[in-house]
């Protein structure tokens, strides 16, 4: 069950638990068995509350705000909830009678202005309170990456410090150090995407012919999951990337191996795989920094073999992954830019993939 279900749609549980109580109450009468099915359903509405892409199991500061306000509102409209109900009740079967003039517009009154504005007032002030931290940008000389949103896949450059020297590059992966304020450039060539690591923080649009930034602070290692969350097409739902948090010292060393040049193959079949790649043109889109292939359109393949997934989150990086992604990418996935090359001899495709996952 997905967390977006379980957070984002307040409405869809009060209405779900309006329209099933009754059933609830009559299956509870019914007997233990009823109340045990009752609570394995509810544990696993709740099990759409953890996993590496979820907001209300933050590991950064930005998300550890935004949770606490989830569940302070939460909290609030249990509350008001539970005194409509119990109002009701009242209202219904201990004092069914007709009641004063009076009565009645204290109530309006009272639940209809005051508590309404007292509680919002009190949401707002919380709510305003938590900007300064979410918005504060990242200190000078701070750990800066831009992130551009493609159809369908993020191009990711570490951009080097004090703007000097030359960017690392790499697709659909993003490392930071924990405990470290980063700065986001969120760019988009073709249409709005939107950047979003639910664990880390707030998400924020990708506009053509606009940057806009984001600063993020992870607070606990671990591989989380970040997505688009604004529809951009065909394949808006196969874009995904997948975030590591990593110790400082870690890394440090895994930008370094990312600014090498790709190593060279040694078996056989991935020199082969490599002739391969030069001869067909995949070179024209595609950078392989040390090798002729220098292309700009596609995701620079440098180090792609190290990568936890292929194709925006969406293969498991394994030869054969990358076999079936070369020879049916239409299929793999709608609508994408890079032609399918499944017109090679099977030995070439193999190469090609023994190639390619041996970059790492
Ligand atoms: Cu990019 Cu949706």
């Amino acid at each position: 069950m997905s967390w977006s279900y379980c957070i984002a749609n307040p409405v869809v549980h009060a209405a779900h638990l309006l329209w099933c109580m009754p059933h609830y109450a009559a299956w509870y009468r019914r007997g233990r068995q009823a109340c045990q099915w009752v609570v394995l359903m509810g544990a696993l509405w709740l099990a759409g509350c953890g996993g590496p892409q979820s907001a209300l199991d933050p590991a950064g500061r930005g998300a550890e705000r935004i949770a606490d306000l989830f569940w302070w509102m939460t909290a609030g409209a249990i509350v008001i909830w539970l005194a409509v109900i119990g109002l009701a009740f009242y209202a219904i079967r201990v004092r069914p009678e007709a009641h004063s003039r009076r009565q009645a517009n204290l109530l309006i009154i009272g639940g209809g202005a005051i508590i309404p504005t007292v509680v919002l007032t009190g949401l707002l002030a919380y709510g305003l309170a938590l900007m300064p931290d979410l918005l504060a940008p990242a200190p000078e000389g701070s750990l800066k990456i831009a992130v551009t949103g493609e159809q369908w896949w993020w191009r990711v450059r570490y951009l080097p410090p004090g703007g000097n020297g030359v960017a690392v590059e790499l697709a659909n992966e993003i490392r930071l150090p924990v405990g470290e304020r980063v700065e986001f450039h969120l760019e988009s060539p073709d249409v709005i995407h939107s950047f979003w690591i639910p664990a880390l923080g707030g998400k924020i649009d990708m506009i053509p012919g606009r940057t806009n930034r984001l600063t993020l602070e992870p607070t606990r290692t671990g591989v989380f999951r970040g997505a688009c969350a604004e529809y951009c097409g065909t394949s808006h739902a196969l874009m995904s990337f997948s975030v590591v948090v990593l110790e400082q010292e870690d890394f440090a060393r895994w930008l370094a191996h990312q600014a090498e040049p790709a190593q060279e193959p040694t078996l056989p079949l991935a020199t082969d795989g490599q002739a391969l790649f030069l001869a067909n043109g995949c070179g024209a889109c595609h950078t392989v920094r040390g090798t002729p292939a220098d292309g700009v359109v596609g995701p620079d393949l440098t180090h792609v073999g190290s990568r936890l997934s292929l194709g925006a989150g969406i293969l498991p990086n394994e030869p054969e992954a990358f076999l079936r992604w070369i020879a049916h990418t239409e299929e793999v996935k709608p609508g994408v830019l890079m032609p399918a090359f499944g017109m090679l001899p099977p030995e070439d495709l193999r190469a090609l993939a023994a190639y390619l996952n041996g970059l790492e």
